[in-house]
């Protein structure tokens, strides 16, 4: 095969349904021949099963990753007048969420090898801002944001800390999985994600049973009993076919994950000489599930358009920080505020992951970067 007829995609999810098709299609047709498709035992069940997953009590369903922050925001009473610390450097969901409830995000600055909120950063934006009424770390990439510093600041505050983890399912910081490290993880099976739905969902997980109960009104607008509304919430439910097919997946979680650590592992053998920055997790970061295995290189774009002619897909995640987001400008942020994620924007390249990549791709992808840079 020449190197141009060599199509090695960014993720391969007709590859990864092959696998599974007969087992998701006959949860799907249990679904659809039971006619019952909003929430259910479906929905229960993958509830429980994500909540032993993560190590929490509770797990309460949604219709997407975006509104899983929503809701625990909203579980937090937190609105207009309100704070929330997050990063810039993240998918923009983590900030609109914020938005969406009426408050205001204030953005501190990530560390430039994990990519996630800098905790040296955290107690000096909360002097400056006294209406911060909660943390939103997120775990990039599927790496845990460092917790304890975190949680130590929240915590002294009374500040309760939200995981945006929609991309961290199974990450473990310190051996304790995403999701039972604040008050509430928020998750998304965006179909990209490493449990990736056939759809959109959502799911909160915590520990707290008020909340638990606080979500599952809010999710139905509020409802604590028929046509009786404790709160004004929302419609956002997780479908009973969502649910099934998750369930399914979920199954296979550990064996994907474990094809993602394997690639990470050969990409960081076979790219061990070339002058790309490639991740490397902190001790704390005890099981990294490669949502997504981002190198930098200060020759991006064209290292990006090199390896697209010879077949081999990437993405950029993030090209433009969110405080230089044209939503944003009314916030009063300026180039050069966050000069780490600034940086990242411009270097950061995602290489292909997904555990169906077999060695050999691997093997192809670091020997195109190789010939890139030498
Ligand atoms: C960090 C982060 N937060 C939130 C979301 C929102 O999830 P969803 O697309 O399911 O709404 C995503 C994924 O898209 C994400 O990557």
């Amino acid at each position: 095969m020449t190197a141009t007829e060599r199509q090695i995609p960014i993720l391969d999810l007709k590859a990864q349904h092959r696998a599974i098709r007969e087992e998701v299609l006959a949860a799907m047709v249990r679904v659809v021949d039971s006619q019952r498709f909003i929430l259910g035992d479906d929905v229960k069940k993958f509830e429980s099963e994500i909540a032993a997953y993560c190590g929490t009590k509770f797990a309460v369903g949604c219709a997407s990753g975006s509104d899983a922050l929503i809701l625990a925001l909203m579980a937090l009473e937190i609105g207009p007048g309100d704070a929330v610390l997050t990063t810039p450097y993240t998918f923009f969901a983590t900030a609109g969420a914020i938005s969406r409830v009426g408050a205001a995000p204030v953005f501190v600055d990530v560390e430039e090898d994990t990519f996630n909120i800098d905790a040296n950063r955290v107690e000096d934006a909360l002097a400056r801002h006294p209406n911060i009424r909660a943390i939103m770390p997120v775990h990039l990439f599927g790496a845990c944001a460092d917790m304890d510093a975190i949680r130590g600041i929240a915590d002294k505050r009374g500040i309760p800390v939200i995981e945006d983890a929609a991309q961290a399912i199974g990450a473990e910081y310190k051996g304790r999985r995403a999701g039972g490290l604040g008050r509430m993880g928020a998750f998304s099976f965006f179909p990209s994600k490493n449990l990736g739905g056939y759809g959109d969902g959502g799911i909160i997980t915590t520990d707290d049973a008020s909340l638990a109960e606080r979500l599952t009104a809010l999710r139905v607008h509020g409802r604590t009993g028929k046509y009786f509304h404790q709160w004004i919430g929302v419609n956002s439910r997780l479908d009973a076919l969502q649910a099934a097919v998750l369930s399914v997946k979920l199954r296979y979680l550990d064996e994907w994950t474990a094809g993602r650590q394997r690639n990470a592992d050969l990409y960081r053998e076979g790219l061990a000489s070339v002058p790309v920055i490639l991740p490397r997790p902190r001790d704390y970061q005890t099981r990294h599930i490669y949502n997504q295995f981002s190198i930098r290189s200060t020759r991006r774009d064209e290292l990006q358009a090199y390896m697209k002619q010879r077949g081999i897909g990437s993405e950029i995640y993030y090209p433009l920080p969110l405080h230089l987001q044209p939503c944003y400008a009314g916030l009063g942020y300026r180039k050069g505020d966050f000069p780490v994620s600034e940086k990242l924007a411009e270097e950061s390249l995602a290489l292909p992951i997904h555990s169906e990549l077999a060695p050999p791709d691997v093997d192809y992808i670091c020997d195109t970067i190789r010939s890139f840079e030498a």
